[in-house]
């Protein structure tokens, strides 16, 4: 297949552009590089032998979408977006204008284009703050109330997506739901490389283990979880990456709106979190407990069997996996 990927410059594009070339499809990138760099083109090139094609642009422009469409494709995998929780409560109409106006119109260029068949990045965010007696968290929970701007954005293009299949059923979208993505290419040549002070979890223990920060904040230590610190399901972004090839392969073409979570099923506690990554850097990684932050969850972890049953898609990878990966990016020079 030849396919759209927009924001495929991006810390999951990037590697999802990897298992499509792997899998023999061809992937086109479009980005407008506000959160990414050019230079991740040749990385990905020197992973999977070939430089993917790349118009810089920007979803929202319609007329630009409109020509990149022009040389045809038989589907659009879309993680064109704006990620940062904090930044959409200070910069709610950003967050709205760039995510929800980008989707809207992307989708009116692919509809003109005829290409129906689109996979979309969604995320756990929209199970806002799950009741503790509903996890793990599977696709027919109830979509909850998000606790900022940014999870309204993927709330609100999850509905936009399924109204758009109702008043065309030849619409194919798989709504892939993503828990906490880390971890790198096992190369080390693509990995996540937020600007400025990481805001996640392990970006930021990643440079309190190559020194670049003194000590990991640990938001919390009196939640209601075995020690005390919040749980998540970390998930490696090269099984993610494979999840929307899965995806692809599965459901191009077939009309519907397939919604997938893609997490490991499992949850680990910050604590866990640090102290695999003390094992696998093999470097003291200091830390300090202080207030809870506040929007965050005490624990969410995915019920991860549908993808499992329909796609045949498992997150393999474990933590140790995705620490020492994402330690042997950290290392490389950027
Ligand atoms: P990222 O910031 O690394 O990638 C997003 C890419 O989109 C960037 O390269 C950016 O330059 C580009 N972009 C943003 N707005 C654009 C626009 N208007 N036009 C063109 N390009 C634009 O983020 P990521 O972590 O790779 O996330 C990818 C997708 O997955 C996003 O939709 C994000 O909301 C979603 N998601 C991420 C996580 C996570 O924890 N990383 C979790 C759940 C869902
Ligand atoms: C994980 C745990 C923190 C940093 C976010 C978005 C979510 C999704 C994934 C896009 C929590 C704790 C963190 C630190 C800490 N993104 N923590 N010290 O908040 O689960 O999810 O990314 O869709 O929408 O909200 O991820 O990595 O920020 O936090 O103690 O310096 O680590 O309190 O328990 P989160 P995270």
């Amino acid at each position: 297949m030849r396919v759209l990927v927009t924001g495929g410059a991006g810390f999951i594009g990037s590697h999802t552009v990897v298992s499509l070339s792997e899998a023999g499809h061809e992937a086109v990138i479009v980005d407008n590089l506000t959160n990414a760099k050019r230079s991740v083109l040749g990385r990905i090139a020197r992973i999977a032998a070939e430089e993917p094609e790349f118009i810089e642009a920007d979803v929202r422009d319609l007329d630009a979408m409109e020509k990149v469409l022009q040389s045809g494709f038989d589907a659009c995998i879309h993680f064109a977006a704006l990620k940062a929780v904090g930044e959409s409560v200070e910069k709610p109409l950003l967050y709205y204008d760039n995510n929800v106006g980008g989707t809207f119109a992307l989708l009116e260029a692919l509809t003109q284009a005829g290409v129906k068949t689109f996979v979309f990045s969604s995320s756990a965010t929209v199970y806002g703050d799950p009741d503790p007696a509903s996890l793990p968290l599977i696709e027919s929970t109830p979509i909850g109330a998000a606790t900022n701007p940014y999870g309204w954005t993927k709330i609100m293009m999850e509905q936009i997506l399924r109204d758009a299949h109702v008043s065309d059923a030849e619409w194919s979208i798989s709504i892939l739901r993503y828990f906490n993505p880390v971890g790198a290419h096992p190369s080390g040549l693509i990995g996540e490389d937020p600007s400025g002070v990481p805001n996640n979890l392990m970006p930021y223990v990643a440079k309190v283990a190559a020194g670049e920060l003194a000590r990991v904040r640990v938001f919390g230590d009196d939640y209601p979880t075995p020690d005390g610190t919040g749980v998540r399901d970390f998930v490696h972004v090269v099984d993610i990456a494979e999840g929307h090839v899965r995806a692809l392969e599965r459901h191009a073409g077939e009309p519907g709106v397939f919604t997938y979570n893609l997490g490991t099923g499992q949850g680990h506690s910050v604590l866990e979190v640090i102290a695999a990554y003390e094992q696998q850097s093999e470097r003291p990684i200091p830390y300090e407990i202080v207030d809870r932050r506040a929007g965050d969850v005490a624990a969410n972890w995915a019920d991860v069997s549908k993808a499992a049953r329909e796609l045949g898609w498992e997150a393999g990878r474990r933590l140790e996996d995705m620490c020492a990966d994402s330690w042997r990016w950290q290392q490389n020079a950027r």
